[in-house]
């Protein structure tokens, strides 16, 4: 053999391993009517924009903890922003993201059109309405009291419960005329995850039960955790179960695995809000169920994770060439790996540590951010240019994704580091200041971080605008 022939090709860079691949461009363009391809957008749309409005609020507060005086008015106080940015992320971003993702997923599995697109339309309005109204009276100091991710008063945070069950409404009833025999595994986890969060709101808002500070703690620890739980969590992962075949242009591993995952997941993360209240004066026996169940909440989460990168295998070459794949590969990836740092943050020798520190918030993002936004962007670069026949530029996905997904880890493991060294430095007894005089080069990274992140939506917004439908081509071609 000659010397050429048994040189390995570079690990990093070689013609069979170029620093990119070119992307496959999305030729297929689906068959969707023009209401349909106007609502999806729509949705998209104003999820891009409350991403940008939520997370500059983020980016902002981000800076605070390195220039805490770099403003004096109340409205833009560290208290008052930090749930505009919570609450517009959730219900303006992330919760109309994934609904207009199911608006177009439940319909083509069931084989019909969407029940009423003006139920679409009144929805989508009643929600932003409710993040619009939420967010002024909020920047205006007016909130339900310290109870996080519930800081919308009741007439801000009902016109988002009621559009919660006008889309409930409209997708029910899309499956139940369903032309096909089965409920397409997808449907199960999007139907679920309205049920219980309509559910949840009325639990979480309704009077009468929660007014002293123990029950409060136990309505909170339920509420924070199901709606992550059976809110995000079963949205994002039922569109995956679509997306992911779909994308790969084969079947979904084992159905019967996405079955187990459902069951599992209903039977475990029910009873894991305890967790967030661990060593907190509620029963000791309730805190116990919590952690006993968080470790259940391996088997769903391997179950999911494992017929997602079961369904990967031998896909690679693909996914490498796809620019919303990589998105979804990240989502599954960071799904995995956030749920098992959380089973151990529940755990009484752990939480002693992490609660209360920044560990938390490092926790929060990976999550929320890693694997819930992940998958929705993936499911958006998927579906938006095969639906509206426009394609963002290859090069600016990229930079999402690369902004996106570095911020992310700068951000992630600056607080985790830093996070663990303020945990330890309170149970060693140190003044509090100390903790606080340690966290600033972490906090630094999480600026720098916060702010690759953030560029990355103003990148993802302008993408989403290069594949706005185009009204005319639209009318002429689609009548369904
Ligand atoms: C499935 C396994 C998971 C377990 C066992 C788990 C466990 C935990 C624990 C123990 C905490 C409380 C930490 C503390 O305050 O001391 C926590 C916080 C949190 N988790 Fe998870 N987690 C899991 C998955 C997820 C997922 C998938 C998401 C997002 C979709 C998520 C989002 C959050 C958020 C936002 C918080 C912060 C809540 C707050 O504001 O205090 N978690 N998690
Ligand atoms: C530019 C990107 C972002 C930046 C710079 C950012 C920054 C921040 C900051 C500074 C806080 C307050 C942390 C504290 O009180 O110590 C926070 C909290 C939070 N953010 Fe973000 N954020 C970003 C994006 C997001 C996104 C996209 C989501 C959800 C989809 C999200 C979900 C949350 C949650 C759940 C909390 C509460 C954390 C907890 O209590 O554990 N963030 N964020």
């Amino acid at each position: 053999m000659d010397q050429a022939s048994t040189k390995k090709p570079s690990a990093v860079l070689s013609p069979q391993r170029p620093l990119t691949v070119e992307k496959a461009r999305a030729g297929e363009r689906i068959a969707a009517s023009r209401h349909s391809t106007q609502l999806v957008y729509s949705y998209v749309a104003f999820s891009a924009f409350w991403l940008v409005v939520g997370t500059l609020a983020g980016q902002y507060l981000g800076l605070k903890f390195v220039w805490p005086e770099i403003d004096s008015l109340s409205w833009l106080s560290f208290g008052r922003l930090r749930p505009v940015h919570t609450n517009v992320v959730f219900w303006g971003f992330a919760s109309l993201g994934m609904i207009a993702l199911a608006l177009y997923v439940v319909p083509r599995t069931s084989r019909r059109e969407l029940y009423s697109y003006k139920l679409g339309w009144v929805s989508l309005w009643l929600m932003n309405g409710s993040v619009v109204l939420g967010t002024l009276l909020l920047m205006a100091g007016i909130n339900n009291g310290g109870q996080e991710y519930r800081e919308f008063i009741w007439p801000a945070m009902g016109l988002f419960a009621l559009g919660l069950m006008v889309s409930a409404y409209n997708l029910y009833k899309t499956i139940a005329r369903r032309d096909v025999r089965e409920i397409y595994i997808s449907n199960w986890y999007i139907l679920a995850a309205f049920l219980w969060t309509i559910v949840l709101a009325a639990i979480a808002y309704l009077p009468g039960y929660q007014d002293d500070g123990i029950s409060q703690t136990v309505v909170q620890g339920y509420y924070m955790h199901q709606g992550v739980g059976m809110w995000f969590t079963p949205m994002v992962l039922g569109l995956t179960y679509y997306f992911l075949p779909k994308l790969l242009n084969k079947p979904i591993y084992s159905y019967s695995l996405g079955v187990l995952a459902f069951w599992t997941q209903m039977l475990f993360y029910t009873m894991i809000g305890a967790h967030h209240f661990v060593f907190s004066p509620i029963p000791w026996w309730l805190q116990t169920v919590a952690i006993v169940f968080s470790v259940g909440m391996l088997v769903p989460v391997t179950a999911g994770t494992g017929n997602f990168l079961l369904t990967m295998r031998g896909s690679w070459g693909t996914i490498a060439r796809s620019y919303s794949l990589p998105f979804i590969l990240t989502g599954v990836i960071f799904y995995a790996l956030v749920s098992y740092q959380g089973t151990l943050e529940a755990f009484r020798s752990l939480n002693k540590i992490w609660h209360f520190t920044n560990f938390t918030v490092a926790h929060s993002h990976l999550s929320m951010y890693g694997f819930v936004s992940f998958l929705i962007w993936g499911g958006v670069y998927g579906l938006i240019p095969r639906l509206t026949g426009k394609e963002p530029p290859q090069f600016s996905v990229g930079v999402h994704f690369w902004l996106a997904l570095v911020g992310l880890l700068l951000y992630g493991v600056a607080l985790m580091i830093g996070g663990t060294m303020q945990g330890l430095s309170w149970i060693a007894g140190e003044a509090f200041i100390e903790s606080v005089n340690l966290m600033i080069p972490y906090w630094v990274w999480r600026a720098i971080g916060g702010t690759m992140m953030f560029m990355s939506h103003l990148i993802f917004a302008y993408n989403v605008w290069k594949m706005r439908p185009d009204r005319l081509k639209e009318t002429e071609a689609y009548n369904i």
